[in-house]
């Protein structure tokens, strides 16, 4: 008898849990902030959201096309440079206490090759991308996603949890963000905050614009940035807690550039 209480009062908890997520879905504006959303699996992402109906703010450095949708905010700005990223979450957090839903922290930044080639210029620039910048701004924005129940998304990459070489360096920062994400999760959870690990591998974008090779354009050799979009929705609309989506193409290969 007692036993079949527990289990009563477990649905009902769960229900009520439900019910507070899809209110909080159809309680109006939803707002998301993408980082790195100029191009490739960014703009897929916030194409994506708008279609799940959010108002999404982009972040980037250069817009090469107009994004004719209406519910897209770019912004232009250099997120190594601090005091204008913190400036302008300041402003967007105050301005979206009340709707921010989602932060998918996407911009990204590789260089490849072994890895006594690399300067440190160029392993700064990895780490400060992939690493420190959603750091940062997630500890910028977390207060008002844990008040909203929001989501954290996290572009991380295969490299997270496997070897890496020839991207020794960006693999070590991608490790950093899972590990990051992990914790993250961890400590927010109970609060109703979502915290999800993409780990795509090989997507046919302009990252591999400093290697020497790039995902091969064979049929089933690389995803799309839309692929990686799509793993993004389905951790954000399921009932349940999605805390990590590798996802990979059905071929290995790549192919060598014609330099
Ligand atoms: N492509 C893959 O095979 C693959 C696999 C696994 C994971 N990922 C991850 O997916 C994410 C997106 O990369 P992608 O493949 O879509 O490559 P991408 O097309 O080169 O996109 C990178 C995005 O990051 C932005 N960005 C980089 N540095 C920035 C900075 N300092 N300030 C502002 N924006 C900055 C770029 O904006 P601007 O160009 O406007 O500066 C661009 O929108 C990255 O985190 C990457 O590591 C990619």
């Amino acid at each position: 008898m007692s036993e079949d209480k527990t289990a009563f009062e477990k649905k009902t908890a769960h229900d009520e849990k439900a019910a507070a997520f899809k209110s909080d879905a159809a309680s109006g504006k939803k707002t998301a902030l993408v980082t790195g959303a100029s191009s490739g699996i960014g703009r897929a992402t916030a194409e994506e959201l708008i279609a799940e109906g959010y108002e999404v703010w982009g972040i980037g450095r250069t817009f090469r096309t107009k994004n004719e949708e209406t519910d897209f905010h770019p912004v232009v700005l250099d997120l190594l440079d601090t005091p204008a990223l913190l400036d302008f979450l300041k402003d967007f957090d105050r301005e979206h206490r009340d709707d921010l839903k989602v932060l998918v922290n996407n911009a990204g930044c590789a260089y490849y090759g072994m890895h006594e080639t690399l300067n440190p210029q160029m392993i700064e620039e990895i780490v400060r991308t992939d690493l420190e910048v959603p750091m940062v701004i997630t500890s910028r924005l977390l207060r008002t996603i844990r008040k909203n129940r929001g989501s954290i998304i996290q572009i991380c990459s295969v490299t997270s949890q496997e070897p890496a070489p020839h991207g020794t360096a960006y693999g070590a920062a991608k490790a950093g963000l899972y590990a990051f994400s992990r914790s993250l999760l961890a400590e927010n959870r109970k609060y109703g905050v979502r915290v999800t690990a993409i780990l795509p591998d090989m997507t046919e974008t302009p990252l591999y614009r400093n290697a020497d090779f790039e995902p091969d354009t064979e049929p089933g050799c690389s995803l799309s940035p839309e692929d990686v979009a799509s793993a993004v929705r389905y951790a954000l609309t399921q009932d349940f807690l999605v805390d990590t989506v590798t996802i990979r193409p059905q071929y290995h290969r790549i192919k060598k550039k014609r330099m």
